[in-house]
């Protein structure tokens, strides 16, 4: 069974390396993985007054991760930190209050610069917001892929043959196993639960 990804990327940019990164890893695992990219650069900023009556892209959004079995975060650093393009699409997604979409979802950071920490500040700052937003995170392999550039790929956008490659494999297979692991593990405790609730209602009074 393939398991539904929502591809949030923390780039606009229409060359975008992290978006090339992206669909490297669920190309790698499209056996395991049907993932689709989840757009944000049309979502208004976050404002609470809203909630009440939404703008569209919000609700499509929400819809969309809402969706899906995981989430597959690909992400720019800048200045250290998380793209506000992203930050707004977490805000969006986390809320009204109570209704977060990305609740209990099993997801995954990856990180990818042309400089050599590849996006460290920016990851863990995601990984930050993932613990307050209850979602079960993959801790390794960490995928913070320094030294990216447009020279990491082919023309068609696919990464090139080499030790990058070598990495983005590992953490498709990874990634994919997370996914199935989460989403397993789920699946036996409520068959557990509702098997619990059966036998107790079968009890004589
Ligand atoms: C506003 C801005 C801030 C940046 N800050 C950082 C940074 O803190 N660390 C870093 O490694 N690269 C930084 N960069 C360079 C980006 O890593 C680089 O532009 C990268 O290609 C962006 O990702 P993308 O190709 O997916 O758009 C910054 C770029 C911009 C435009």
């Amino acid at each position: 069974m393939a398991y539904k990804i929502a591809m949030i990327v923390g780039s606009l940019r229409e060359g975008s390396i992290n978006r090339k990164i992206a669909r490297s890893i669920c190309g790698l695992r499209n056996d395991n993985l049907d993932c689709s990219m989840v757009e944000i650069g049309d979502l208004p900023l976050y404002n609470q007054d809203l909630d009440s009556n939404p703008p569209e892209p919000w609700t499509r959004f929400r819809d969309q991760v809402r969706a899906a079995d995981g989430v597959l975060f690909v992400s720019p650093e800048y200045n250290r930190g998380v793209p506000g393009v992203l930050k707004n699409a977490i805000d969006v997604g986390s809320r009204p209050y109570g209704q977060s979409v990305f609740d209990k979802k099993p997801g995954a950071i990856v990180t990818a610069s042309p400089g050599s920490i590849g996006g460290f500040g920016s990851n863990h700052q995601i990984r930050q917001a993932c613990v307050f937003l209850n979602m079960p995170v993959m801790q390794q392999p960490e995928a913070y892929l320094g030294h990216v550039s447009d020279d990491s790929f082919d023309a068609d956008g696919c990464l090139k043959d080499g030790p990058l490659k070598v990495l983005v494999t590992v953490l498709a297979h990874a990634f994919a196993g997370w996914v199935e692991t989460i989403s397993r593990s789920r699946q036996l405790l409520a068959e557990d639960l509702a098997h619990a609730a059966q036998a107790k209602a079968k009890e004589p009074a």
